[in-house]
């Protein structure tokens, strides 16, 4: 090969390879369907694994865990949280309520941003955290929110946030200026480092070098 052939080989493989991967850890005693916008979706059994390649420069992807699902042959059905237009292999985002790893990748300042968003509830303990070296601060909500759910948010297999069972502006924050609410409280007081309600403290964000690689663990 020439040197130029060789240089357009390495232009080429860079620009395809380069991306972040999320490892999914279903750590849960029940199965766990993942739901990921990009990526799709994956049924998980207790203790599998599934290796998901991001694309650099990605914004507002998403990875949930959906649970009590059933799927026919042709990947069709529905699931009881977490369901994405009936579809095993995702192309929209879930159905409320569902734990919501949230990511934009390499964006200002080559940077990540990742978050747990309890913006569409709960269904399942949820890590998720960095794993190359050089950045280590992730963002755990593994507290026993579906268990201690008010009665007003209780859901089938989950915990609603409070915007999506009341759709009022002060839970919602439609027009701007919005306060901490009791319920959004309940969700910030078990899962601090998480958004409980739209306008929730910036520090909830996280961000890591672009490049960097995830875990995700369920009931960890
Ligand atoms: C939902 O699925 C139906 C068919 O199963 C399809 O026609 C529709 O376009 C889908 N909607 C979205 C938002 O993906
Ligand atoms: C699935 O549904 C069954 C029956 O309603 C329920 O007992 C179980 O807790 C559900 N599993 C999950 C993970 O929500
Ligand atoms: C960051 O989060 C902590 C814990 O919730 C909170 O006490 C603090 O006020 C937040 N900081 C900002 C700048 O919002
Ligand atoms: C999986 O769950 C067990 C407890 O059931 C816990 O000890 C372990 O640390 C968890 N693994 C991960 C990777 O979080």
């Amino acid at each position: 090969m020439t040197t130029l052939s060789i240089f357009l080989v390495l232009v080429v493989l860079c620009h395809t390879t380069i991306a972040s991967v999320f490892s999914i850890l279903n750590n849960c005693s029940y199965t766990v369907w993942v739901g990921a916008v990009p990526g799709g979706g994956q049924r998980l059994n207790s203790y599998q694994t599934w290796s998901l390649y991001v694309p650099s420069g990605t914004s507002g992807g998403r990875i949930w865990p959906r649970t009590n699902c059933t799927f026919d042959g042709s990947g069709q059905g529905r699931c009881e949280t977490g369901d994405c237009n009936g579809s095993l292999r995702c192309q929209s985002y879930g159905n409320p309520p569902n734990t919501l790893a949230e990511y934009t990748l390499n964006q200002f300042g080559n940077l990540d941003f990742f978050d747990i968003s309890l913006m569409d509830g709960f269904n399942v303990p949820t890590v998720f955290k960095p794993n190359s070296v050089g950045c280590s601060r992730g963002i755990s909500c593994a507290s026993d929110i579906k268990g201690e759910c008010p009665v007003e948010l209780q859901a089938p297999g989950g915990c609603n946030n409070p915007c999506t069972v009341f759709k009022t502006d002060g839970y919602c924050c439609l027009s701007g200026g919005c306060r901490p609410t009791y319920l959004s409280k309940f969700f910030k007081e078990r899962c601090p480092h998480a958004y409980s309600y739209p306008m929730d403290d910036q520090n909830s964000t996280f961000t890591c070098p672009g490049g960097t690689n995830y875990d995700v663990v369920f009931c960890p």
